[in-house]
């Protein structure tokens, strides 16, 4: 009675495939279980040799007769592995072969249970894609954090290196007016060395804070409408006696380049070029600054007649501290944020910088923005 209540219990276990083999192998119960699993009906596949669900290469390499040969030897052989359905898919299975003896010892056949694991393997597979994917983005981010703080380190040197220039200058024109070395009347000139300075340490450090706010994001422009021209003249008129045997012409649309953005850091990019090409034309010359206007972008260009860039640094030129490796620059002073900077805001403005240099001959940077209409 218990023996036929188990069989019908074995019979309609649904989730696994349970069944049994004569020592040969033939198959000559079935369950429930296993018509779901392997697509068989029982009246299909009674009668059939078990190795009728192995692929064809495992078939052919006599794995089934193997594995009934170390469940004979072991009493039991267990796997994971491929099994093929009826409709000739594949699933993940695991498998356990249990030889089955009588009480004299000898071998009536075998049961085998199998369990189909294909969902519990998609469901690793997709975990270890997961375990990829989270290993490198905390590797990526280790990457950033070893960039920062390479950047930090960078920061650190620059800020003392060209922060120490116009201190020693400062320092020793304090020296001089300590001990009245200075004649009264050269103190207005002092004063303007000293204001120059001033401004370019200001300069270096207003470089450092926006690249930081840059680097965490915090970078908030402000919104204005404003004539792209007006702020052209502005900076124009702050270089202008800076100029040391450079000269500056102004050309181009005379009709107002309305754009939108923040205006304090429009003229910030303006200022940078115009610093650039009086720093990078030593011996001098025409620097032409040209207003412009073309499919819906202002445009603001400025050229010079200098240095001029060789093709293979190009690439350096937008790159933080991307100063170029030139005997040039060895004494002209800066720290290669300049530039960089004034792309990042131009694209955050919906514009950019474009250039085109040659060497010897001079460089042209232009500065584009949307034109607000309306
Ligand atoms: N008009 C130019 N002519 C020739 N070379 C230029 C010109 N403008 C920039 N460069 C080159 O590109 C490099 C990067 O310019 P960028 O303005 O970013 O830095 P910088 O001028 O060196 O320093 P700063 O941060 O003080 O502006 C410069 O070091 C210089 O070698
Ligand atoms: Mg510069």
């Amino acid at each position: 009675m218990l023996g036929d209540q188990f069989a019908l219990f074995v019979s309609s276990v649904v989730d696994y495939a349970i069944f049994m083999l004569d020592p040969t192998g033939v198959i000559t119960t079935w369950n429930e279980g296993a018509e779901r699993i392997k697509g068989y009906r029982a009246d299909e596949i009674v009668g059939k040799h078990f190795s009728i669900f192995y692929p064809l290469e495992d078939a052919r390499n006599g794995k089934p007769d193997w594995e009934l040969e170390v469940a004979r030897r072991e009493g039991r052989y267990q796997e994971e592995g491929w099994r093929v359905r009826k409709d000739g898919t594949r699933f993940w299975a695991s498998v356990v072969i249990t030889a089955v003896r009588d009480e004299t010892g000898r071998l009536c056949g075998f049961g085998k249970v199998t369990r189909d694991l294909t969902e519990q393997r998609a469901q690793e597979i997709q975990r270890n894609v997961e375990r990829d994917r989270e290993a490198m983005q905390l590797r990526a981010h280790a990457e950033r954090m070893a960039d920062l703080e390479r950047t930090k380190t960078e920061f650190l040197n620059l800020a003392s290196h060209e922060l120490r220039g116009p201190l020693t200058v400062l320092r020793g024109y304090n020296s001089m007016l300590e001990d009245g070395s200075i004649p009264p009347d050269q103190v207005p000139a002092v004063a303007r060395i000293l204001d120059a300075k001033l401004a370019q340490m200001d300069l270096l450090i207003e470089q450092m804070l926006e690249t930081a706010r840059l680097e965490h994001d915090s970078l908030e422009l402000f919104r204005d409408r404003f004539d792209l021209g007006d702020v052209a003249q502005e900076q124009l008129d702050v270089f202008r006696p800076l100029a040391q045997g450079q000269f500056f012409v102004m050309s181009g649309t005379d009709v107002p380049l309305v754009v939108e953005g923040d205006r304090a850091r429009i003229g910030t990019i303006i200022a940078n070029l115009l610093d650039n090409a009086l720093k990078y034309s030593p011996e001098g010359g025409e620097i032409c600054v040209t207003m412009g206007c073309r499919d819906s972008m202002a445009s603001v260009s400025v050229r010079d007649h200098g240095l001029g860039i060789a093709r293979d640094h190009l690439p350096l030129l937008f790159t933080r501290f991307g100063r170029l490796p030139t005997e040039h620059n060895v004494t002209i002073p800066g720290t290669g944020l300049g530039l960089f900077l004034c792309k990042e805001i131009a694209v955050r403005h919906g514009g950019d910088i474009t250039v085109r240099s040659a060497p010897g001959v001079g460089s042209e940077f232009t500065l584009t923005l949307p034109v607000t209409t309306g």
